[in-house]
C-alpha cells in the first residue's frame, strides 16, 4: 500500500522574521510515518517544520507553509491508497506578508488574517482512489466537532482527539483517540503512547483500504 502522511504545523510568515503557527509536534504523523513503514508500506511523509528525524525508508518532503503543503499533498497524491491528514494546517494567514520586520510601535498593531487553503475539501470529490483520513484536534464538542468535519470535509475516517488536557494530544507522548467513520461507526483507542496508536491506527486504516478495494472488484 501507498501512504500519503502530513504532519506537523504550518508556519505563516508575517514579515521575514515572523509568523504564525500552533504548537504541533508531529510525533503523532511521524509515529504513523513509521508505524506504516514497519508494516511494509510504501511511505511518503509530508512534514513541517518539526525537531523530529525523517524515518528512514521514508520519501521526506519538507514544507513550511500551508500553500506549499497544499502543493505538496496535490504533487504526491498520485497511486496513493491511503491519505493521512495529521498535520496540524494554520487556518488563517497574515492578508499581506510584509518586505521588511515590522518596526516595534507603541500603539495597537492589527494583522488581517485570511483563510488558507483547506487541503482536505480541495481534494477531487468523486471517484477518489484513495482513502482519506482528517485529523481533529478539539478543546470541546469533539464527537459532534469531528462528525461535522467528517461530512464537511469529505473523509473516509476522523480521528479525533481532545487536546484540552495538558499530558495528551498536541506535543505530547501519549494520546487516546476516537475514531469516527462514515458509515457512522466509532472506534475509541485508549489512552498509550503515539507509537502504539500509530500502530492500531495503520491496522484499521489498511484493513479498511482493503474492504474497499475488494469491494469495488
Ligand atoms: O478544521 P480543522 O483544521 O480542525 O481540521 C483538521 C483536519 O483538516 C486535519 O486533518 C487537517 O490536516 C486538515 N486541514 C486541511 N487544510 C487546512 C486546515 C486543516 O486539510 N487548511
Amino acid at each position: 500500500m501507498r501512504v500519503l502522511i502530513t504532519a506537523g504545523p504550518t508556519r505563516e510568515p508575517i514579515d521575514p522574521v515572523r509568523y504564525i503557527s500552533n504548537r504541533s509536534s508531529g510525533k503523532m504523523g511521524y509515529a504513523i510515518a513509521e508505524a506504516a513503514l514497519a508494516a511494509g508500506h510504501e511511505v511518503t511523509l509530508i512534514s513541517g517544520p518539526v525537531n523530529l528525524v525523517p524515518p528512514r525508508g521514508a520519501q521526506f518532503v519538507s514544507t513550511l507553509t500551508s500553500d506549499e503543503m497544499d502543493d505538496a499533498v496535490h504533487q504526491h497524491l498520485r497511486g496513493c491508497d491511503v491519505l493521512v491528514m495529521c498535520a496540524a494546517v494554520a487556518d488563517y494567514k497574515p492578508a499581506k506578508v510584509a518586505a521588511q520586520k515590522i518596526k516595534k510601535r507603541n500603539k495597537t498593531l492589527w494583522l488581517e488574517l485570511t483563510p488558507t487553503r483547506d487541503i482536505l475539501t480541495s481534494l477531487p470529490k468523486q471517484d477518489r482512489e484513495f482513502l482519506t483520513v482528517g485529523f481533529a484536534a478539539e478543546t470541546t464538542n469533539v464527537e459532534r466537532n469531528a462528525k461535522k468535519k467528517l461530512l464537511e470535509k469529505n473523509c473516509d475516517i476522523i480521528v479525533a482527539n481532545d487536546v484540552s488536557s495538558a499530558d495528551l494530544g498536541m506535543e505530547s507522548d501519549a494520546n487516546e483517540v476516537t475514531l469516527f467513520f462514515r458509515n457512522g461507526k466509532t472506534e475509541n483507542i485508549s489512552r498509550a503512547p503515539k507509537k502504539n496508536i500509530a500502530r492500531s491506527l495503520v491496522k484499521i486504516f489498511s484493513n479498511l483500504r482493503e474492504k474497499s478495494l475488494t469491494k469495488k472488484m
